[in-house]
């Protein structure tokens, strides 16, 4: 029996917050294990200059003070994103913040970039720098705006200037429900101007990624693709949470403000995704998020035009072999398909 499987029934009986708080605790302490396994080379891909091992990595949120990067890498996961990290620490929104619905296999948080500020992330990055070297796996950091900043790109800047020496990639986040104002960042005007102010501001020319919500039209898609590809960027994160609430939620649940994660965000997330990668005519590397569970659900994502994929909320109810078994169970399809590399399975959907 793994750790999680015997501190699952406990951390469940916890509040998530509690529970979460435990689990970095434990990570810390070097509990997380590790599966030093190396990755089946099917599973290998080049993206905006990097290359990844496996395309399974650890979503924004769940580590957003960059304390258990390494951990959550030696867990198997081919990437890992910490973040979102704001330049000021902020305490974020008022508690209760997080609910589980289990029965749905999902999560509501309204967290509001509750993190240590810019500072802290940025000494945690450098000592982690040094210590992996150009170790297994890479390491995104996720950027986002002080809720009392009105000059959001300032912050943005900021946020990059900071940490572009220090990871293998940056994150733009545009797209959190829980601080106002943010997701007006993803208008064609203002998101152009924000990424190529980023890119400026950088201090080493890593690559910049956009994440997106997943509560967008058409229009405002063409819009992202555009701003995307004026301002050069090296890649789309589809997506964040979502502010909508699917039918079959319970009613006191489904009251609750934020953003939802998990098993239902999975088909309206890929369909951001698939028109994204129509839109771009695969021209633009996509990351794929929201609601992977399994092998199933990372190879679905791929196909409709995923180079990439990262999860969070599956984590909380299947622990840390879930990534062993997405990354067997990918390779396992693929061959199946007859693709020799995953490469060639990407946008594949349909033909
Ligand atoms: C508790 C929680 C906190 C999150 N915090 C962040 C964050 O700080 N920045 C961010 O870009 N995304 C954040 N996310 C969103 C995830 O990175 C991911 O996009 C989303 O949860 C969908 O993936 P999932 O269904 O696999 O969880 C958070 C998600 C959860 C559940």
């Amino acid at each position: 029996m793994d750790r999680f499987t015997l501190a699952h029934p406990i951390l469940n009986l916890l509040p998530p917050e509690a529970a979460h708080r435990a689990t970095i605790h434990g990570l810390r302490l070097g509990l997380g294990g590790t599966d030093n396994r190396p990755d089946d080379p099917i599973l290998a891909i080049g993206r905006f200059g990097l290359d990844f091992s496996n395309p399974v990595g650890l979503a924004a949120g769940f580590d957003k003070n960059a304390e258990v990067v390494d951990a959550m890498l030696a867990l198997g996961f081919g990437f890992a994103e910490f973040g979102t990290v704001t330049p000021k620490p902020q305490p974020g929104n008022p508690k209760p913040r997080i609910f589980r619905l289990p029965e749905q296999r999902a999560v509501i948080n309204r967290l509001g970039f509750n993190n240590a500020g810019l500072e802290a992330a940025a000494e945690r990055a450098a000592r982690l720098k040094h210590r992996r070297g150009y170790g297994r796996g890479i390491v995104g950091g996720n950027i986002g705006k002080n809720k009392d900043q009105t000059d959001a790109v300032a912050d943005y800047v900021t946020g990059a200037a900071r940490l572009s020496p220090l990871v293998d990639y940056l994150t733009v986040n545009v797209s959190s429900p829980n601080t106002p104002g943010l997701r007006a960042l993803q208008g064609r005007a203002i998101l152009t101007e924000l990424l190529s102010a980023v890119q400026k501001a950088r201090r080493k020319p890593v690559p910049v990624l956009v994440k997106i919500a997943p509560d967008l039209t058409d229009a405002d898609l063409e819009d992202i693709v555009h701003a995307a590809a004026e301002s050069r960027i090296a890649g789309i994160i589809v997506s964040n949470t979502t502010i909508a609430r699917p039918a079959d939620l319970s009613p006191e649940l489904a009251a609750q403000t934020g953003g939802l994660s998990g098993a239902p965000l999975f088909a309206p997330s890929t369909e951001v995704l698939r028109k994204v990668y129509r839109l771009s005519g695969g021209s633009i590397p996509l990351v794929g998020v929201g609601g992977i569970a399994s092998a199933d659900d990372a190879y679905v994502k791929i196909r409709a035009g995923a180079s990439l994929v990262q999860l969070y909320t599956a984590l909380v109810y299947q622990g840390p072999g879930l990534v062993a078994r997405i990354k067997t169970g990918l390779a396992a399809r693929l061959r199946a398909d007859g693709f020799a590399r995953l490469e060639d399975a990407i946008g594949t959907e349909g033909r």
